[in-house]
């Protein structure tokens, strides 16, 4: 299903993804290693902010390790240099995943570019590792159908299964540990009424967050007094955003999707010590979104684990609500979106089009 071209598995692969909103987030794992989640979630993928990333296979080491025609280790290229430490060994370790599946054992070169900016709570992890598990699999000879990928990508970032499909998709919490978790915790596009969805993305600061999602969400599930009443808030939530989607009504979607991300904050605001990634300039963002409503734009405001702010609107305002975010002083740039593809195969590696 992901062959847009035949594909030359000795040249590499190359695999594009897109960044994925939370409408309803996902915050919190019941099994770490797994990473099964605590509540289900549902998102729209973008058709902004493209990540391509190549991987290349090498020889097999050969057993005594002393040749020179193998890697002994993968090597890891992120946005144009090699990936420090945490980085690397995250998509080894995703690598090692994909090998025991494949049962092979070449080492891999991987090269990997963001449009979006990478650990800025813009979603970069599930762009990410959509891309690598797309690219990743077929280097290695896997032929997964796009459940059983979005169920690779889960282990690589969360988020990353939901990037898997293109338009709206729900990520299913799944029921059960070990291989039954495994299996029934799976992403798939949900049906939509009519609406005309556009995202106005209003960054305010494009520098990598000081927490990583993984680390916040952590500390928020062991010390938050107030995770337990979103996380159930969360699951009625699902419901009526499945509702609110089905009939097409977007001041539902959008009122729901405010609701549960601000809650989500909330919780982190509550952990000990706090995490806390809205800033001043998030908080003029969310200022303007009332003032937008108050004024009859159907405008609503979310926000992933970082400083900058989604704004849901029609599509038919998206222009006033770009200007009117745009001009607040603390908004360094405005990006339109509307509702993209899933991750793909290409031919061409990154850069080369
Ligand atoms: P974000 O809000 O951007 O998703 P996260 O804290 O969830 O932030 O994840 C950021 C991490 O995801 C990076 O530090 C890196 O380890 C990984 N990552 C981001 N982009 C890529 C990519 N293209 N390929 C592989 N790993 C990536
Ligand atoms: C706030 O998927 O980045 O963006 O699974 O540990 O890689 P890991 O975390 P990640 O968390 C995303 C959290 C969120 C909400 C969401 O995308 O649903
Ligand atoms: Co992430």
């Amino acid at each position: 299903m992901l062959n847009e071209a035949s594909v030359d598995v000795r040249a590499g692969v190359t695999a594009v993804a897109h960044p994925n909103i939370a409408l309803v987030k996902y915050w919190g794992k019941r099994d770490e290693s797994l990473a099964l989640p605590v509540t289900g979630s549902l998102s729209v993928t973008l058709d902004i902010f493209a990540t391509t990333t190549h991987v290349t296979l090498a020889p097999p080491v050969p057993a005594d390790m002393n040749g020179d025609a193998g890697l002994t280790g993968d090597v890891v290229t992120l946005n144009g240099r090699p990936a420090g430490g945490a980085a690397a060994e995250r998509v080894q370790g995703f690598l090692d995943l994909v090998r025991a599946l494949a049962g092979r054992r070449e080492r891999a070169v991987v090269e990997s570019v963001n449009q979006v900016p990478t650990g800025a709570g813009l979603a970069s992890s599930a762009a990410g590792f959509a891309a690598l598990a797309a690219a990743a699999s077929a280097a290695y000879g896997l032929d997964l159908d796009g459940r059983a990928l979005s169920r690779l990508a889960r282990r690589g970032s969360g988020s990353a299964c939901r990037s898997v499909f293109g338009g709206f998709v729900q990520w299913h919490a799944g029921t059960g540990s070990g291989s039954a978790g495994d299996v029934s915790s799976f992403a798939e596009p949900v049906p939509v009424g009519p609406l005309d969805l556009a995202l106005v993305v209003a960054v305010t600061d494009a520098g990598a967050k000081e927490v990583p999602s993984r680390e916040a969400m952590r500390h928020t599930m062991a010390t938050s007094p107030l995770y337990r009443a979103w996380a159930q808030a969360s699951n009625t939530d699902l419901t009526r955003m499945r509702h609110a989607l089905a009939r097409g009504n977007l001041t539902a979607v959008g009122a729901i999707a405010e609701g549960n991300a601000l809650g989500m904050h909330a919780a982190m605001l509550a952990a000990r010590p706090a995490v806390r990634y809205l800033s001043a300039g998030s908080l003029a963002v969310l200022d303007a979104v009332n003032a937008l409503r108050a004024d009859n734009v159907d405008a609503y405001a979310t926000a992933d684990a970082g400083p900058n702010v989604v704004v849901l609107c029609p599509r038919a305002d998206a222009d006033r609500v770009a200007e009117t975010v745009d001009a607040i002083e603390a908004v360094r740039s405005v990006h339109l979106a509307r509702p993209g593809p899933g991750v793909r195969l290409r031919s061409e590696r990154p850069g080369g089009d």
